[in-house]
């Protein structure tokens, strides 16, 4: 079987081509970055025009690579939920289209939850039940996993994203977007243990994130408490230590609470997916942290932490129960 999945939630047109083991025959990113950089972040209505643009020949590139035909094609999958929802809706419209045209069924995924099967596509076997962490620009979740397509939200963000929070001390450290992989790379440079800024949350029993007090924190620190006349920009090395030292909060909070969702639920399999999940620093560090627990690590590449289209694989695990999604599909942003 050939299953054909398109993502178009935010700022990544993508694509791709998979069978029902599910083996990833391609997968196709057209990211939008260049046209939402001098913004300094994703403008809603430019992403929504561009998917319009690039969705037919990203699939068609996607079905190059595969070495697939449309006429090939046995059921179409797509993201359709959460996101924004212009920029969804060019996906599950054509989505829709091409389910008609080729009179094959249609399958709704998840997004957030696409992020978690990531890592049971990266493993090549069953990795549920487990604990999964989903880190994005607009979610920070645990769940507990209890098969493929059952979960249970542990806990959530309160305010901001991690992945937000990443994006916003990016900018106002003047690193540019997308801030992820700009903060990464100056915290390199960095001491993480410069500055103690507050990991929210960390000794509380729930499970939920805070990360908007952290931001405020780091705003004050860079541009003094009186924002009206804000202190002169950082210079490299302060720079590259708020940047290690804001990285190091984030990656505390997110470790430590893990480790509460592992120890809570005593399950030992902790899966981690979405685009912060591609930080190197929060990776050993839970690597680290899952060692020490004795649980088992899932984690995707960064091909596949990021948005991509091949995580909807998950499409496999709704079609061997028939689920599939009615010809209104809707898209749902939240
Ligand atoms: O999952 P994703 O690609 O899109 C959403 O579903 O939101 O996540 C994007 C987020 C952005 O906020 C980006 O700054 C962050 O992931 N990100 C990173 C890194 N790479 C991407 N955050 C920290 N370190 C990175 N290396
Ligand atoms: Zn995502």
């Amino acid at each position: 079987m050939h299953f054909l999945a398109i993502e178009t939630s935010c700022d990544e047109t993508a694509s791709s081509v998979f069978t029902e083991e599910p083996a990833i025959l391609s997968s196709v990113i057209a990211s939008q970055t260049d046209l939402h950089a001098r913004f300094g972040g994703v403008v809603p209505e430019v992403a929504a025009r561009a998917h319009l643009e690039r969705v037919l020949p990203v699939i068609d590139e996607a079905l190059r690579q595969a070495g697939v035909r449309r006429d090939q094609i046995d059921c179409v999958a797509v993201h359709n939920a959460p996101g924004l929802v212009g920029a969804l809706l060019v996906g599950v419209s054509c989505a829709k289209m091409l389910a008609v045209a080729l009179n094959v069924p249609l399958i709704a995924v998840n997004h957030i939850e696409a992020h978690i099967y990531a890592c049971r596509l990266a493993a090549g076997r069953d990795i549920f039940p487990c604990i999964g962490l989903v880190v994005s620009g607009g979610h920070t979740c645990l769940f507990h996993c209890k098969t493929a397509l059952e979960f249970d939200l542990l806990g959530s963000t309160t305010d901001d994203a991690a992945g937000e929070a990443f994006d916003k001390v990016a900018s106002l450290l003047g690193l540019g977007f997308p801030g992820g992989p700009a903060i990464e790379r100056e915290a390199r440079q960095g001491n993480p243990q410069a500055f103690r800024f507050p990991r929210s949350f960390l000794r509380d029993e729930r499970l939920d994130f805070s990360f908007s007090g952290l931001k405020t924190a780091v705003l004050y620190t860079v541009c003094g408490q009186d924002l009206s006349q804000p202190l002169p920009p950082p210079g490299p090395e302060r720079r590259a230590d708020l940047a290690a030292s804001f990285q190091q909060a984030v990656i505390d909070v997110l470790v430590g609470k893990a480790r509460q969702a592992l120890a809570r639920t005593g399950l030992g399999r902790l899966a981690v997916g979405g685009g912060v999940a591609a930080n190197r620093a929060l990776r050993a560090a839970l690597e680290e942290m899952a060692t020490e627990q004795q649980a088992a690590l899932f984690i995707p590449p960064l091909s596949l932490c990021t948005d991509n289209a091949a995580m909807a694989a998950m499409a496999v695990e709704k079609w061997r129960r028939q689920l599939w999604a009615p010809l209104d599909l809707d898209a749902h942003p939240s």
